[in-house]
């Protein structure tokens, strides 16, 4: 009885010790950095140093230029609609005006909750803020004549490494002795070697301070300082105080894992090689005559090219074919869910969507749009659309996301574009195109498109792509609409079927698209073209 005490008494005490081992690192600290520092001193010292800058000269006049302040922003955006100004049959066709949505108002009128649903955002939205907060966005001011040298920006380490801090120095006038100290809030300071008549306090410490009785050797022991980040967290960054007597400057220290590249190894030729660089996806709901004629189609041009189809249909089909993958989903999932799934098979570079009632012709070149993604900082470009009419669509809008404070931001919705993209006279930089789009495929996972969108749904992909992804469109890469416009008596069992299930004007459609404007993307108005 005694030896088995003793030996599980050992053993408990070994694993013990190991335990200390494991969790006992030096220097480091054990919580998971999630806590916002806004609130730290740094940030405290630093807007009062920038509002007594900022806020200098209270009694020197000055005159507003109207023209140009109003275009600053001031966190009070609306959205207004265009007034009719007069009023003949087709003016809304002839003037097209812009409309206005107050989502605040659609959203939480009637709702019970809505009181519940407004704080409910406001915590997400805080706790969405406190994910993306970087000390590195902090405004900072370098003050008249510091004797200070310092690195402003460009200095990076890796979480729980080590770098030397590049540039620090002094230049001061003869005095005594000469005096610096540097402080950080989520690392620790060290030098790499040491100099003769350098005194250094506070090594391997969030605050050190060096001085020496010469300036020569002190600016020399100020090339070895080390900067060792201790909290772990993929990617942050640390304000460092870098002093001396009477002065006070601040920099960035950028804490960042290496960024990991998505490298797709397409083969070597020396012309696009399609087959090795697109996958072409699609989504299919009732429609299946159309989507052979689009495989057909396809096969003309492109013998063999991938086509991933995702099909929600009551009653599937089996779709077959070299290089053909049809994914069966549950009945109904819908437009954006199939959109996911289909991109979320590729496996090459680039993605081309296109819809299941669309026809490959010769004008429809993929060369084209590889070739501006291959040569751009493009991630996705867009086609053009030519309807059974002859008519010709490119859908190019333009999406710019006004600051409204507590109540939410204004999106303003508007056709056009940018600019024309230099060395591509038929392409322009926009921010939401047609849907029959080429995209670099990991972009375009990293966005994804709402499940819950399934009826329809197009901008709210490039609201949610603002920001990431850059986005181009060409007119002469051209795809045709195989659907003609068919008057409603005329349509056949099918196609009535899916124009019900597609444009059924049941509330829930609209009501989902005011939530996820309003909630998810914490916009509280829009204004679009009527
Ligand atoms: C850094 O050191 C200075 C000088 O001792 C001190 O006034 C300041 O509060 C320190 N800042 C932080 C963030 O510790
Ligand atoms: C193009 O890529 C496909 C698939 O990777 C490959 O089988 C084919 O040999 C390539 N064609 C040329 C001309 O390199
Ligand atoms: C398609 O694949 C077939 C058989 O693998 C090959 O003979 C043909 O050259 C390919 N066509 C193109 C355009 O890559």
């Amino acid at each position: 009885m005694g030896s088995i005490y003793k030996k599980s008494l050992k053993l408990f005490m070994v694993a013990g010790l190991l335990l200390v081992f494991y969790f006992w690192r030096p220097w480091s600290c054990s919580g998971v950095d999630i806590q916002p520092r806004r609130a730290d001193p740094i940030q405290t010292l630093l807007d009062g140093k920038t509002g007594k800058i900022l806020g200098a000269y209270p009694d020197i006049p000055y005159h507003i230029k109207e023209e140009v302040a109003s275009r600053l922003a001031q966190n009070t955006c609306v959205c207004l609609a265009d007034e009719e100004t007069f009023h003949v049959p087709f003016s809304d066709l002839l003037f097209p005006r812009v409309g206005a949505n107050n989502l605040a108002h659609a959203f939480l009128q009637n709702n019970p909750h809505s009181e519940k649903i407004k704080n409910h955002r406001a915590q997400e939205y805080n706790s969405f803020q406190r994910r993306s907060y970087s000390p590195a966005d902090v405004l900072i001011v370098a003050e008249a004549n510091s004797p200070l040298q310092y690195p402003t920006q460009g200095v990076k380490v890796q979480p729980l490494r080590t770098i030397i801090i590049p540039g620090l120095g002094l230049k001061q006038k003869k005095r005594s002795e000469y005096m610096v100290y540097l402080n950080a809030t989520l690392g620790t300071f060290d030098v790499a070697a040491t100099v003769d008549k350098v005194s250094i306090k506070g090594l391997r410490e969030k605050k050190m301070t060096l001085s020496s009785p010469q300036l020569t050797a002190l600016n020399r022991q100020l090339q070895f300082v080390t900067y060792t980040s201790t909290v772990f967290h993929p990617r942050t960054a640390d304000s460092i105080q870098f002093g001396t007597e009477g002065y006070k400057s601040f920099f960035t220290i950028k804490v960042e894992q290496k960024k990991i590249p998505k490298l797709y190894n397409s083969g070597y030729s020396d012309e696009y090689n399609i087959t090795a660089l697109v996958t072409i996806a699609t989504k299919t709901f009732l429609r299946y005559n159309k989507l052979e004629d689009l495989i057909k189609s396809i096969r003309q041009y492109y013998p063999n090219v991938t086509i991933v189809i995702a099909d929600d249909n009551e009653h599937p089909q089996r779709v077959t074919g070299p290089r053909i993958e049809h994914y069966i989903m549950p009945y109904g999932k819908g437009w954006f869910a199939g959109r996911n799934l289909a991109v979320s098979q590729v496996a090459t570079k680039y993605v081309l969507w296109v819809d299941d009632d669309f026809i490959f012709t010769s004008n429809t070149k993929l060369e084209k749009m590889v070739d501006i993604l291959e040569r751009t900082t493009l991630d996705l470009v867009g086609g053009a659309v030519r309807e059974v009419t002859g008519y010709t669509a490119t859908y190019r809008h333009t999406l710019s996301v006004e600051e409204g404070g507590e109540d939410g931001d204004c999106l303003h919705i508007r056709r056009g574009y940018h600019h024309v993209i230099e060395g591509f006279p038929n392409c322009v930089v926009a921010d939401g195109v047609i849907n029959f789009f080429m995209a670099r495929t990991h972009k375009m996972l990293e966005v994804g498109f709402d499940p819950r969108l399934s009826r329809s749904g197009h901008l709210e992909f490039f609201v949610d792509a603002l920001g990431s992804l850059h986005i181009g469109s060409c007119d002469d890469v051209i795809i045709n609409h195989a659907s003609k416009i068919h008057l409603p008596w005329s349509k056949t069992g099918t196609e009535k079927a899916y124009d019900k299930f597609r444009y059924s004007k049941s509330n829930g459609g609209m009501k989902l698209v005011e939530e996820i404007f309003y909630f998810k993307n914490r916009f509280k108005c829009t204004t679009s073209p009527r």
